[in-house]
């Protein structure tokens, strides 16, 4: 086991609240369409000023505060997101500019969805070495500024929101990553994709107009995709620990939709009762939807100490990663 701890967690939702009924008259969709094929009812907006970094910030300020910690006590900030407030500089060093501690070393995670598990994957080896004691993973989104508004198949599904954990050496040995994974396949990225902005489709009139800056995805083929990728990254991690779904006390999928969830866990044998959904309320948050259903089952006293914690993840790229943790 690689004996680190999640300290604290913390979250920030923007306060406006999307509703299904409220999209029904932005573009041609239903409550009922919505909610039977994504679980989704509703999901927090940024007003127009808000950056990724500052949802980022306030969970951030949360998490640390849960942690009896200083902002000067941390050594590294890493940011998963795909939204970032800026190509470069990374949204952690906005972040950090926020908290105004320079020097320590803050940089972004670019693995969409699964960002979260590949942050926390990188801050375990960061703390393994012994050089870092404590690291700031924040998953944060603001898909609202990214979406294309008059693409009812993919304004419905996303939401804005950040998760935060503070995370440190298990001094005790009785916390850790028991087993874990991270895998991608780059064969596939064109399936899910915001086009343009970069080197590939450099920003233009042309790209402006065909609304190539906002995501496009080819949702029959990324849910395949994903209910197989989910399913075998979960049972992956829980035969790499030796367990089954009967040790674990709580799941935590990355939660894009329902339907995808409620496959995975028919592969991995896993009841619905030890999943902890927050899709229905926050819509998919990509990566930042992990960290923010952790927080939440914190603050419900549904994950305490020495508990069993599944999470599985799949997103653009492809990429994907799994982990059994001992909290
Ligand atoms: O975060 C990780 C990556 N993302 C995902 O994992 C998302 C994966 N994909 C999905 O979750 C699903 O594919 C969607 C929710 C995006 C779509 O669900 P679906 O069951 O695959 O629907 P569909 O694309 O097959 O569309 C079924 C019908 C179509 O109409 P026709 O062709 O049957 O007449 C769509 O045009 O539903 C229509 N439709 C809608 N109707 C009302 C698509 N979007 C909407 C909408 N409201 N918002």
């Amino acid at each position: 086991m690689q004996a680190i701890k999640i300290l604290a967690t913390g979250s920030y939702l923007p306060p406006k609240v999307l509703t299904n009924f409220d999209l029904e008259k932005i573009v041609d969709t239903t409550d009922e369409w919505i909610r039977t094929r994504t679980g989704i009812s509703e999901r927090h907006i940024v007003d127009e000023k808000t950056t990724t970094s500052d949802l980022a910030f306030e969970a951030a300020k949360i998490a640390l505060d849960n942690a009896g910690l200083k902002p000067s006590d941390l050594d590294a900030i890493i940011v998963a997101t795909a939204s970032p407030d800026t190509i470069y500089p990374s949204t952690a060093c906005w972040v950090q500019k926020k908290f105004n501690i320079p020097g320590i070393p803050a940089f972004d995670i670019s693995a969409a969805c699964s960002g979260f598990i590949y942050g926390l994957t990188v801050s375990a080896s960061l703390i393994e070495s012994g050089k870092y004691k404590h690291i700031l993973l924040c998953g944060a989104e603001v898909m609202s500024k990214v979406v294309n508004w008059e693409d009812r198949e993919t304004c419905v599904l996303f939401g804005d929101g950040a998760g935060a954990c503070i995370i440190g050496k298990s001094e005790d040995g009785s916390s850790g990553i028991i087993s874990s994974c991270l895998g991608a396949d780059g064969t596939l990225g064109e399936l899910l994709i915001q086009p343009a902005g970069g080197t590939r489709m450099p920003a233009s009139h042309d790209t402006v107009d065909k609304k190539l800056h906002s995501v496009h995805m080819e949702g029959k083929e990324v849910f395949k995709h994903a209910v197989r990728t989910m399913g075998s990254t979960g049972e992956r991690v829980l035969k790499e620990a030796g367990m089954t779904a009967d040790d674990v006390d709580i799941y935590i999928p990355h939660q894009a939709n329902m339907r995808i969830i409620e496959a995975t866990c028919k592969r991995v044998k896993m009841p619905m009762s030890k999943v902890h959904i927050i899709i229905h309320k926050y819509g998919n948050v990509p990566a930042a939807s992990i960290p923010l259903a952790l927080d939440d089952a914190v603050r419900a006293n549904k994950i305490k100490r020495g508990d069993i914690v599944l999470t599985t993840g799949f997103g653009a790229g492809f990429t994907w990663g799994g982990m059994v943790l001992k909290w």
